[in-house]
């Protein structure tokens, strides 16, 4: 399997992906709006025999009264369904994190299972005095610094790109 970043002639595959995965257009959606209108974005794919199996994409998010911080947002992510289950989603998330890390990147977030992504380093949001601008269980919504200390003292409440409302 390899890891890459996505190209533009991946993207009715990415799509194709995402929906099948997620059984619904909407993820899928997001992402083309997400591609269009967010910058800047980490948007990879698993590839297997030339085919696409797994797509990750990143965005910045913004943390009220810290301008200028450096977050980026976990989401989404799919597997293809015959292929879930083998490590697929967990290689991407390492590979998208490390690439946000070396973009300069302070931390991630992510708002998903917290079964999941407690494994990559993510924590629950609320430890760090950090908050989700959507209302969801306190669990869901986690964090996770890239660089040693960079939330210290950094607390409030995380914004998305505009296209996640309403998902
Ligand atoms: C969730 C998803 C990205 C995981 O990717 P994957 O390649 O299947 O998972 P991996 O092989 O890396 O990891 C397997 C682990 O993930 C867990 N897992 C799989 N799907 C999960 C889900 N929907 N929620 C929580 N955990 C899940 C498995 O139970 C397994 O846990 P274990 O290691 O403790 O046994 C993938 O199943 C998927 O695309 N699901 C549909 C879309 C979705 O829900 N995306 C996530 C949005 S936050």
């Amino acid at each position: 399997m390899l890891v890459r970043w996505e190209e533009a002639t991946d993207k009715a595959a990415v799509y194709a992906l995402n929906e099948s995965a997620f059984g619904t257009s909407a993820e899928a959606n997001l992402v083309d709006i997400l591609r269009r209108e967010a910058q800047p974005i980490v948007s990879l794919v698993a590839e297997d025999n030339k085919i696409v199996v797994g797509h990750i994409m990143f965005t910045a998010v913004s943390l009220s009264g810290h301008p200028g911080i450096k977050i980026m947002g976990l989401a989404p992510l799919a597997v293809a369904p015959l292929h879930q289950n083998t490590g697929i989603g967990t290689t991407l998330v390492h590979a998208g994190l490390q690439q946000c890390k070396a973009s300069g990147y302070g931390a991630a977030v992510v708002l998903g299972h917290p079964g999941y992504y407690p494994r990559f380093g993510f924590k629950p949001s609320a430890r760090f005095g950090i908050g989700c601008e959507y209302e969801v269980s306190e669990e869901k919504f986690m964090v996770m610094e890239l660089q040693e200390g960079y939330l210290h003292g950094k607390t409030g409440i995380i914004k998305y790109h505009s296209a996640f409302t309403g998902l």
